[in-house]
């Protein structure tokens, strides 16, 4: 904007009603009010700049200095051509970077839990839509493999013998977890020996690391189990556990010492952190090594960072964890920062989400108290989607109806934790996630179907559409204008991790393709060129919904 201070941008968003043209800027007042000039006098000094021929049909200044933007007929038409023919909705192509995403990230030896859920979801819709957008995606699966409780676990499963035969479920494995826990806690004798396999697990011991390898084995065979019911991208090839790390922290510790960074306070390793201070006010030191020389998650993720800027050659880093490690993070990275090992042009984003609630406000659990397992979650999912289907579909077969109950659930799920500003908590709610109506999966799902059978009913095919797409009335105008933002869609939720605006987006287009549908007869339109428009923009806005819910790692139906 000419004349206007650097950190004003233009705040231009679609306008709000249509007497306000298809978009309006108005961060005209706020510089006009720093420059101390009347906003409408601003607002003409900037129309005398801006140049929209062929874009806008009309720009004028509305209310205090508001400029609204009324788009050209022929330049929408022209835009949606360009969408129609291009390759990936002719999105402009992007300048690839080396993205890691740190996701999922479950433990050892113990099931997946709903908290695991929003990692894993959030996270590969992340994954798809920056693979998708041309980003060399990395996915890092950063599985909790490491730490003392091995120890435990290895003098248990010795204890009652059944370290030689160790086929089992993961769930018996989560109950011997429970039990090593018991005996370390109470039994001196026990606690040592575990104590002492963790020693052994640590410099390679081959009995200690084959036992660990089974149970590693164990719980990634049945989470990616869940990940192919989930439709989750993560392969075991992704798997990048904090036992990756291990043989680095040693040269990591010695390394902050040598550079100052940490130092050694009473026998273990500390880093005092400008801005972090103890309750009593003294700066705060986070521990990198104990006094009996064991080492923290904290190292182990200092490590991680450092592999991934120096061996994955990473320019972009996020990560998918519950916001109760933000202070976590902020402390890695403050200390890698420190050392060196990440450059200020390699970006670190904490893309954090709050807790899963039940309906009741608390944390979700099940009937009982317990913690909901995902396995049956998504069980329940399918159950319920089941019922629903049923009563619309009472003629459909069996396969077909087992193929669409699946996408129809998990789909459900995926999209109700999409679909929520993830920095928040919240509500679980069986009911809302499926119900045909609304911001859900199921609703945008049924859109997609319809125009799929209105294609295949009537024999169409895309390919003979060749009339350009004509904007008469205003429903045409808006469905059109509203395919055209798909672009700046996608950017915002790469930029930022935002799938939900992702979401609201496709509802939103599929509320307009149901005004347009019901207004703007299509297969009975006045002549060819008004049907054929008409059918364009039908046809679009079905891939744009699809892209759009795979991108989400969502699937779409054929009919419903
Ligand atoms: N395994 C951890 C947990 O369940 C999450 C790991 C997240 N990633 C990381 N780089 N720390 O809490």
């Amino acid at each position: 904007m000419a004349g206007a201070p650097d950190d004003s941008d233009a705040q231009l968003h679609p306008s709000g009603r249509t007497q306000f043209g298809d978009y309006q800027a108005d961060g005209v007042m706020s510089c006009a009010k720093k420059q101390r000039i009347p906003p409408r006098e601003l607002a003409a000094k900037v129309l005398e700049h801006l140049d929209l021929t062929g874009i806008a049909r009309k720009v004028e200044i509305a209310g205090q200095g508001f400029i609204n933007i009324f788009l050209d007929e022929q330049w929408i038409s022209q835009k949606i051509e360009e969408i129609f023919i291009g390759p990936k909705l002719g999105l402009t192509p992007v300048t690839p970077e080396r993205i890691v995403i740190d996701y999922s990230s479950p433990n050892v030896a113990k099931e997946m839990h709903v908290g695991h859920l929003r990692s894993t979801i959030i996270g590969d819709a992340m994954a798809r839509t920056l693979s998708f957008l041309g980003h060399h995606v990395i996915r890092a699966n950063h599985i909790g493999d490491w730490g003392t409780q091995f120890g435990m676990l290895i003098a248990y499963l010795e204890k009652i013998q059944h370290h030689h035969d160790l086929e089992m479920a993961l769930s018996d494995l989560e109950n011997i977890y429970r039990e090593a826990k018991k005996h370390y806690d109470a039994d001196e004798i026990f606690a040592q020996r575990a104590r002492d396999y963790v020693v052994k697990l640590q410099s390679g011991d081959p009995y200690c690391r084959e036992i660990w390898q089974k149970l590693v084995d164990i719980t990634m065979t049945q989470n990616h189990l869940s990940y192919e019911r989930l439709k989750v991208t993560l392969t075991p090839e992704d798997m990048m556990g904090e036992s990756l790390y291990n043989d680095m922290l040693p040269n990591i510790v010695e390394d902050l010492i040598a550079k100052g960074v940490a130092v050694k306070d009473q026998g273990s390793m500390l880093v005092f952190l400008e801005g972090y201070q103890n309750k009593m006010g003294k700066p705060m030191g986070v521990v990198i090594q104990k006094k009996d020389k064991g080492y923290l998650y904290v190292t182990t993720d200092i490590a991680c960072v450092k592999y991934r800027c120096e061996i994955l050659k990473a320019d972009r880093i996020l990560y998918y964890i519950d916001s109760r490690q933000n202070q976590h993070l902020a402390q890695v990275w403050a200390i890698a920062r420190l050392a060196g090992y990440v450059p200020e042009s390699v970006a670190l984003e904490h893309h954090m989400f709050g807790m899963m609630l039940g309906k009741d406000g608390k944390p979700f659990k099940t009937r009982t108290g317990g913690t909901v397992k995902l396995s049956d979650l998504l069980d329940e999912a399918v159950e319920r989607a089941g019922k629903l289907i049923r009563e619309k579909n009472p003629d459909l077969n069996e396969a077909d109806f087992n193929n669409l109950i699946q996408s129809v659930a998990i789909g459900a799920v995926k999209y109700a934790d999409l679909s929520k500003n993830r920095t928040t908590n919240y509500i679980f709610d069986w009911d809302r996630m499926l119900s045909f109506e609304g911001n859900t999966a199921p609703y945008i799902q049924y859109a997609y179907s319809r125009v799929t059978s209105l294609f295949k009913k009537s024999g169409l095919d895309e390919k003979k559409i060749i009339s350009p797409v004509l904007i008469q009335e205003e429903k045409e105008r808006s469905l059109a204008i509203r395919l055209l933002q798909f672009e700046e869609m996608i950017s915002t939720m790469a930029r930022d991790g935002t799938p939900h605006l992702m979401c609201s987006y496709l509802y939103d287009l599929a509320t307009q393709f149901s005004t347009f549908y019901e207004s703007c007869p299509m297969l009975n339109a006045k002549n060819k060129q008004i049907r054929q428009s008409r059918l364009k923009l039908a046809w679009l806005t079905a891939k744009t919904l699809k892209l759009g819910l795979e991108n989400l790692g969502i699937e779409t139906v054929e009919r419903m």
